[in-house]
């Protein structure tokens, strides 16, 4: 292999658990960790707020010029900054989550984010979740994790960490946001949600994250040493 550094591709479907294993990964093997599905959040949040027509190819190519995104790490979480502003909490919230799925299946979008996304993996340790980073964004990732859960437990996860924000949402408008999220991430033509063929599947429905963590560092160990 010609890469130096190590790269760790997290996928599955929304509300998995994927970033919280991701972090505490990142954490534990000092790897930087990046929230790809951040990204796509944020150039959503910046569409909503420019009023940009998504139908309208040139303007969402315009658009996306304008568009800066950063991680800034500090001592308690990653910041995303949305040219330079901070964005982390607004990017969760709902009106955001009811159209991100549409957004990131614009051919133009995906090409910028997927663009991004690979010159940040260039010569760091990384650990990024998403849906299609052990397909399409990294394709040689060192190790793959296709992550799932049983829906019910997504949905009720979901809409405690929405409801520990203070949003005040309905489990019903939950249960339909995520099965809204789920078909147009796996159907869409841009590179669609999908386990890669070489990636471990981890099942989360019934397992603490203790116990998620010690089963990726386990299989992280052996790569590592088959490296
Ligand atoms: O992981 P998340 O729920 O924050 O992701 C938000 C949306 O972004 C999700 O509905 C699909 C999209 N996404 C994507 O298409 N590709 C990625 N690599 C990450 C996220």
């Amino acid at each position: 292999m010609s890469r130096k550094n190590f790269i760790i591709a997290i996928d599955g479907f929304s509300s998995c658990g994927k970033s919280t294993v991701a972090k505490a990964l990142a954490k534990k093997l000092h790897f930087v960790f990046i929230d790809s599905g951040a990204m796509y959040r944020a150039v959503t949040l910046y569409f909503i707020r420019q009023g940009i027509d998504m139908t309208d190819e040139a303007a969402v190519v315009a658009a996306l010029e304008n568009i800066h995104i950063d991680f800034v790490p500090n001592a308690e979480k990653t910041q995303i900054l949305l040219n330079e502003e901070d964005v982390s909490d607004e990017i969760r919230m709902m009106h955001v989550s009811d159209l991100v799925s549409e957004v990131s299946a614009i051919k133009a979008v995906r090409h910028a984010m997927v663009a991004q996304q690979q010159k940040l993996g260039k010569r760091r340790n990384i650990v990024m979740d998403g849906r299609d980073i052990g397909t399409t964004v990294f394709p040689d990732a060192d190790l793959k994790i296709f992550m799932t859960a049983d829906p019910r437990v997504r949905a009720e996860r979901r809409f405690a960490e929405l409801a520990a924000k203070g949003e005040t949402v309905t489990m019903e408008e939950v249960v339909e946001n995520l099965s809204h999220r789920d078909h147009i991430d796996s159907t869409r033509e841009e590179s669609p949600l999908r386990q890669a063929a070489d990636a471990f599947v981890l099942d989360n429905s019934s397992i603490d994250q203790a116990e998620q963590l010690r089963i990726v560092m386990e299989q992280y160990e052996h790569i590592k040493n088959d490296r």
